[in-house]
């Protein structure tokens, strides 16, 4: 069996549990930010462990499960908790969940995460939208074979080389904004710098990824949003600040930190999550 053929499999399985529901929006919620997935409507809750060649998280923090049914109206697929690289999985296997959201048909993903605040000026729990990154894991996975059949008939999906100047699509981010501002708030822009972990970083990495131009840096997010692009899915990105970076605070990292301030603004992510559904439903349903 090819990765392709267990990719296809666990969609027909989850096919099969979803019934009527076709997703048009996947969400990948992360460390301590699972809130958003109980706002769901009519939800069909799948934990990893019964879908065919799933992994299955192993940190604390990340329960698991995936959940189906509508939010703000628009039919999702909501994944509560992801898999690392640095949990000792294969780069396959941490992008399969996106593969299966990609082979169910969705259209757009945001995927949001827990990230290090590098610049001066950010504010524990503040959400920060990703305009960009940077892939320092050491890796992508899309090395090998290409498997054009990816593309599940979406265009420009399935390529092996393509674009990523617009990876975090400009049209989500500009509605992600206003729909921020209608709510009297404001969203920043940021980039984001993948690093594989599972250690900190070191009070020089991270002057070095300043200067680089970085102002987020985590652990997840990119290897999804290569995959998603890949695919042809449009990607949206939210960061939670949750801790700043190393040798801006006095005071060591530790998970517990990142876990607790992510827990301070996962309703807070949830909101701002139903409303961008609501929006993004609308230019998605545009669509074929
Ligand atoms: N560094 C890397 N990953 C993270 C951090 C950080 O400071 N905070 C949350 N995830």
């Amino acid at each position: 069996m090819s990765y392709f053929d267990d990719v296809s499999e666990a969609a027909q399985f989850l096919r099969a549990k979803l019934g009527r529901l076709r997703p048009r929006l996947g969400i990948v919620l992360g460390s301590g930010l699972g809130a958003a997935a109980n706002a769901v409507h009519d939800p069909v809750i799948v934990p990893y462990e019964s879908i065919p060649h799933f992994p299955k998280s192993t940190v604390e923090g990340h329960s698991g499960r995936l959940v189906a049914g509508t939010l703000g109206g628009t039919p999702v697929v909501v994944m509560q908790g992801r898999v690392h690289f640095y949990e000792g999985y294969s780069p396959q296997d941490v992008t399969f969940p996106m593969r299966v959201m990609g082979a169910l048909g969705i259209r757009a993903v945001i995927l949001t995460n827990a990230a290090g605040g590098i610049v001066e000026g950010y504010k524990i729990g503040q959400l920060v939208l990703i305009a960009d990154h940077i892939n320092l894991m050491g890796w992508n996975p899309l090395v090998g074979p290409n498997e054009p059949r990816f593309s599940f008939n979406r265009p420009n999906g399935g390529l092996r080389f393509f674009d990523m100047s617009d990876a975090y699509s400009k049209r989500l981010r500009q509605v992600a904004i206003q729909a921020t501002e209608m709510e009297g708030q404001t969203l920043e822009e940021g980039v984001y710098l993948a690093v594989s972990g599972p250690s900190f970083e070191t009070p020089a990495e991270i002057r070095a990824f300043r200067t680089m131009g970085a102002t987020l840096v985590g652990m997840s997010t990119v290897p999804e949003t290569i995959v998603a692009r890949h695919m042809g899915i449009e990607v949206l990105g939210i960061s939670c600040v949750t801790n700043l970076a190393a040798g801006l605070s006095p005071t060591p990292l530790s998970h517990t930190e990142v876990f607790e301030a992510g827990k301070q603004v996962e309703r807070k992510l949830a909101e701002l999550l139903e409303r961008l559904a609501m929006w993004i439903s609308a230019l998605v349903d545009a669509e074929p």
